[in-house]
């Protein structure tokens, strides 16, 4: 009913309709990433805070750095990942049914699962991940919207100089991992700078995170509600896929992301002022019925082509194959090993997070 609506608490405008939140990401001339991607307050600039991610660039900045990380980041080198993930994933969800009737879906699957993918990727060691998940929460709970980014700071500082450790190594002795490819990759001469290469290590922690270990958790929650659907699954793996695809449309882990205009836009007979910052809501976007019928039913025969809980246009998601993979790879294991699970809803707990969506705690048995 409110289209182009104003949030005056938080200071941004919020769109939700399906055409407007694509047309928006596609349109990144007139809704730019530069100040960030959470609302900010008029004049203050996230993007300052932290060493250059791409996530908070515009074109062509932002093509330049996307395409010299894409050299790492390759498809093949996800694919390679599969077998790993795998393995790491079975023994997750044995060591949680041992621990049957005190597991906590979140603490013993959701949370380890992304982080220790992530550590491979990148070639630093599992153990490492207990860090990871502290600096991650601190990252995503905290609120620029009121100004509340000192722990977040302190996390992305933290970060930093972890990864500089790495990254000296590895210019002294390249590996097979991600960060030496992160090093040597080049376009036309032009390499990326330790500051880049700082502020990448730090979006892949956070973008690849929390953001995975929500689509786990809201799937264990779904599929527990939808018995049928987990049934047919069981019974027929090739479901699977089409099935992740539609538990991000349904319960997307990344409610909404910012930008702010370039110049005046009005949008359904509302004026909205330059500089101003604009909340896209994905997750409504996804529930919106012009664009998919029935929204609020879950359908694992649905396979939303359009839905867009990894954005879309230039900032699409770096990381979505991999997010795709671990989450075939986890509803795999539980089906495989859990497959009658419960969720215990009156003991679980939300995440208190802006974009995020999904549980901090999940009892499960
Ligand atoms: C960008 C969602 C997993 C890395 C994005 C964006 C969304 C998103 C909505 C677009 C940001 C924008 O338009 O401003 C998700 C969801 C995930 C997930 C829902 C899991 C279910 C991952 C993983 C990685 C990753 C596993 C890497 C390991 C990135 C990066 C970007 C990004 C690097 C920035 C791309 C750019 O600015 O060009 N993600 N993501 N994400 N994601 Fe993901």
């Amino acid at each position: 009913e409110h289209p182009v609506y104003h949030a005056v608490t938080a200071n941004t405008w919020v769109l939700s309709r399906y055409d407007d939140v694509e047309s928006a990401l596609l349109d990144h001339g007139s809704y730019s990433s530069k100040r960030g991607v959470f609302p900010t307050p008029p004049g203050s600039d996230l993007a300052d805070a932290f060493m250059p991610m791409m996530i908070m660039m515009d074109p062509p900045r932002h093509n330049q750095l996307r395409a010299l990380v894409s050299k790492a980041f390759t498809p093949r080198r996800i694919a390679g990942l599969n077998e790993g993930v795998s393995s790491l994933a079975a023994e997750l969800i044995g060591l949680l049914d041992e621990g049957a009737g005190s597991a906590d879906f979140v603490r013993d699957f959701a949370g380890p699962l992304p982080a220790m993918v992530i550590a491979d990727l990148l070639g630093v060691p599992r153990e490492d991940r207990v860090q990871f998940r502290e600096w991650s929460s601190a990252l995503v709970e905290s609120n620029p919207t009121r100004g509340e980014m000192g722990a977040g700071l302190a996390a992305a500082a933290s970060v930093y100089a972890y990864f500089a450790d790495f990254l000296a190594a590895r210019r002294r002795a390249p590996r097979e991992d991600l960060i030496s490819a992160l090093v040597g990759a080049d376009i036309d001469g032009r390499h990326l700078t330790d500051e880049e290469l700082l502020g990448f290590c730090l979006l892949l922690l956070v973008a690849g995170h929390e953001t995975t270990t929500n689509l786990l958790g809201n799937a264990a929650v779904v599929l527990a509600e939808h018995p049928d659907s987990r049934h047919r699954m069981t019974r027929d793996r090739t479901l699977i896929g089409s099935a992740v695809e539609e538990l991000l449309r349904y319960d997307s882990p990344v409610q909404g992301l910012s930008r702010n205009l370039t110049h005046e836009i009005t949008l359904h007979d509302t004026t909205m002022a330059r500089g101003e910052s604009v909340l896209l809501l994905f997750g409504s976007a996804n529930r919106d019925d012009r664009a998919f019928s029935d929204p609020d039913v879950f359908d694992i025969d649905r396979r939303p082509t359009h839905q867009v809980a990894f954005g879309k246009g230039a900032h699409f998601c770096l990381g979505a194959a991999l997010a795709r993979m671990e989450g075939r790879i986890a509803i795999t294991a539980l089906l495989d090993r859990l497959p009658n699970w419960t969720v215990d809803l009156d003991s679980a707990a939300r995440l208190r997070s802006g974009p995020i969506r999904g549980y901090s705690a999940l009892p499960i048995s």
